[in-house]
């Protein structure tokens, strides 16, 4: 049964070890096929699943984007990244995709999950180039003065501000687009910050049975640690201010710049409900992103 009732607020700050209460980051984990999730975990994940059959398919959409805009803020020059909400390291790690391609390319990672954490620190035991901050994205000045972000990344040159399947957990309380501005203003110009949300909008207009589903997805969640607040595309747009936006624009995942990956997930119910986009930080110099 779900709670009638979403739970009260959460203080914002880190979130300690707790393997009872399921939440989203080894939710996230189970949906990716991960092995970091917890029995209270994989017992609400199969209920989301029974509820919304396409979650995990919503979930390779979306980290499947994750992986194209890393490439393209890599092509654009960007070798530093903040990567807000980073989640439990799993197949196709940012610093992965980055240090693939720029060897001593810099990434922080950045989550409230103890498990997400204390897994990431194993894994980057050896890697002088990347650490993570066990820090709450709703606390801006927190993040942007930990250690690991001012000894890793510089913020006079531009950073890849990931913020990649993370504002659907922050309510309008937190202010989304506040935070977004913090962040964005503490970037150079030239920064590029793509961001992705889930959305009722599409299948509302669409897809009557997805949207239902969907529905129901929220309220289970109304029993995990973390609460999904879906986005209007329109909502999504209005973050990117003082940015210019990449083509597409705002789009469904699969559509934002498609390269042929995860076809079959490409034309899951899914499709409709995670939305992304792009903008680079302007600056008196920054041209126009048709050249990205
Ligand atoms: C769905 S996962 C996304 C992981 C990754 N960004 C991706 O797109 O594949 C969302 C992550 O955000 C984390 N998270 C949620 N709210 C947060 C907050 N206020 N501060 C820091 N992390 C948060 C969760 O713990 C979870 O690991």
């Amino acid at each position: 049964m779900t709670r009638a009732t979403p739970p009260p607020l959460q203080p914002i700050g880190p979130r300690s070890y707790d393997s009872e209460t399921p939440n989203a980051s080894r939710m996230y984990d189970y949906y990716l096929g991960g092995a970091m999730n917890f029995t209270a975990d994989r017992e609400l994940a199969e209920r989301a699943k029974t509820v919304l059959p396409c979650t995990p398919s919503l979930a390779r959409l979306n980290r499947s984007w994750l992986r194209r805009v890393v490439d393209i803020c890599l092509d654009a020059g960007i070798n530093q990244f903040l990567d807000l909400g980073s989640g439990i390291p799993t197949v196709g790690n940012v610093h992965e995709i980055v240090q693939r391609r720029v060897p001593d390319g810099r990434v922080v990672y950045v989550d409230y999950d103890a498990t997400a954490v204390t897994h990431a620190r194993k894994i980057l035991e050896d890697n002088e180039n990347a650490g993570i901050v066990h820090g709450d994205i709703r606390d801006p000045d927190g993040v942007l003065h930990a250690p690991e972000v001012r000894a890793l990344l510089d913020f006079e040159r531009p950073t890849g501000l990931l913020m990649v399947g993370i504002l659907l957990y922050v309510g309008p309380e937190y202010d989304p687009a506040g935070l977004v501005a913090t962040y964005r203003d503490a970037c150079a110009p030239g920064s590029l910050v793509p961001i992705s949300v889930i959305t009722t909008q599409l299948v509302a207009d669409q897809d009557p049975v997805t949207h239902k589903q969907i529905l129901d997805l929220i309220g289970v969640y109304h029993d995990a640690s973390e609460q999904i607040h879906p986005w209007a595309p329109d909502d999504l747009r209005s973050w990117f201010t003082g940015m210019d936006m990449l083509d597409p624009g705002i789009t469904v995942l699969p559509e934002w710049r498609p390269d042929g990956a995860l076809e079959a997930d490409n034309d899951s119910a899914a499709r409709l409900l995670g939305i992304g986009g792009m903008g680079r930080v302007r600056g008196a110099d920054t041209p126009d992103p048709s050249d990205l």
